[in-house]
């Protein structure tokens, strides 16, 4: 464990560019893998989560290398050329790795086992498996549907149609991933819409894909199965979730001024900006352009004097991983902010509901959770001095380090290590803005 402690900083200056997007970085890697060609890939995230991506698509047979400019190389299989890997997988601490994955291979007539670190084993894996099943993939889990899980593949997928139980973009790109190797027309229909990286990436190397708006204000995407895709070059923008950090951070330390340069401001990512603007944030986007398929732009942000305001949940789904950086910055406005339709923070890298209550808790801030809510009073002059459990997920451990940026007495997280899944140099990077983000005690 290494821990981080993070003290009270004085303004934070500067224009830096976060690394490139997590989601966007596996998907790029996943289709280049099952493209005919090369796929030459540059700002890929170099973070734990998606080299665990690029280990898993190397033992499944597909052609992966960095070259020493820093653009990845891919050389794919082909749609359903896939070859059955010689060990488990383990996909670490991802959770879109492993759904995405599963996915992929439930149409691949072999089997492939799966594994991850104990976060990503208490995750549940069902939501993926019970739209597979209905296209004749058989699954062995351990309790529960949690991994390890061994996907054994159908010879004669057969596709669907199918409505999400829940907004979750992974369930989504799973069954369009699987719905690659599958002949015929694959469905998916979402109430609200998710993240829609996997489906512009699909049109972008190539494949049919058509997204219609429904009558109640959801999405439905539906597939032209055996496309032959081609590889591409894909140009990955910074990370928006990443972004959110630095950019909270601005927000509430005292005459602050950052540019965030090329950060992704896909409109299905972006609630956070909506949300942070309603709560009085000064934030500008400059020089909005597409990159890769996706809108890009810069941002610069100026420290404000934040209000609560309420967060309805229809929301939720445009700013799923913001929530823990939205507290802190909930914490630090004055009055009361009120989060809502959270229920699925329950089942991210940690339940971050409630790592969020507690850790607010432990710093002074008065807090009240629900089932599925979160209700904050920001009163000012936090008190801090806490040690927060980032219990393996890296947005927690990356909340409460930019909350000890703001709060009277330091804030310590017990595991840094855990920033790395998605947010290589955060701690250089803060600091490079004027952040006081150094080694902890561990005590
Ligand atoms: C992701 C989808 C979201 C998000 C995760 C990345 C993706 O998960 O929380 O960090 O890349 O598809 P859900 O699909 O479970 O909401």
């Amino acid at each position: 464990m290494s821990a981080l402690i993070s003290s009270l900083s004085g303004p934070l200056s500067g224009a830096v560019a976060v690394p490139g997007d997590k989601s966007m970085s596996h998907r790029a890697l996943m289709l280049g893998a099952m493209a005919v060609g090369e796929t030459r890939i540059s700002g890929l995230l170099e973070s734990e989560d998606v080299l665990a991506t690029a280990a898993a698509l190397r033992a499944l047979g597909a052609e992966i290398e960095r070259a020493e400019d820093g653009i990845w190389r891919v050389f794919g299989r082909g749609v359903g050329g896939l070859v059955e890997p010689a060990s488990v997988l383990d996909l670490g601490n991802s959770g879109t790795a492993v759904r995405l994955l599963m996915g992929i291979a439930a149409t691949h007539p072999f089997k492939t086992t799966f594994s991850g670190d104990t976060s990503l084993s208490s995750r549940p894996m069902e939501r993926v498996m019970g739209p597979l099943r209905l296209m004749g993939t058989g699954f062995t889990a351990r309790g529960g549907g949690r991994l390890p899980i061994t996907v054994s593949g159908t010879p004669a997928p057969i596709p669907i149609s199918y409505e999400l139980p829940v907004a979750s973009a992974q369930v989504k790109s799973a069954v369009l991933l699987a719905g690659l190797n599958t002949p015929g027309l694959t469905t998916v229909i979402e109430p609200d819409p998710t993240r829609d990286h996997t489906e512009r990436m699909l049109a972008h190397f190539g494949a049919e894909v058509v997204v219609e708006e429904t009558s109640q204000g959801g999405r439905k995407i539906t597939l032209t199965g055996q496309p032959e895709l081609i590889g591409h070059d894909i140009s990955v923008p910074g990370d928006f979730s990443s972004a959110a950090f630095p950019l909270v951070a601005a927000l509430v330390v005292p005459s602050s001024r950052v540019e965030l340069a090329g950060v992704g401001l896909n409109p299905l990512r972006t609630g956070l900006l909506l949300t942070l603007q309603e709560m009085g944030a000064a934030i500008t986007i400059h020089n909005k352009r597409p990159e890769g398929g996706e809108p890009v732009g810069d941002l610069v942000v100026e420290h404000s004097a934040l209000r609560g305001i309420t967060v309805p949940a229809g929301r939720a789904a445009s700013m799923i991983d913001e929530y823990p950086i939205l507290a802190v910055a909930a914490a630090c406005a004055q009055g009361e902010t009120r989060l809502e339709g959270l229920s699925e923070l329950r089942v991210k890298e940690s339940d971050r509901l409630t790592a969020i209550a507690k850790g607010l808790d432990q710093a002074g801030v008065e807090v009240n959770e629900t089932e599925d809510s979160l209700t904050i009073q920001g009163t000012g002059g936090i008190p801090g001095g806490a040690r927060i459990n980032a219990a393996l997920d890296h947005r927690i451990a990356m909340a409460f380090l930019v909350l000890g940026m703001a709060t009277e007495r330091p804030i310590e997280i017990d595991d840094g290590a855990t920033i790395d899944s998605s947010f290589p140099g955060f701690m250089d990077l803060m600091n490079s803005l004027g952040a006081a983000i150094k080694p902890g005690t561990g005590e």
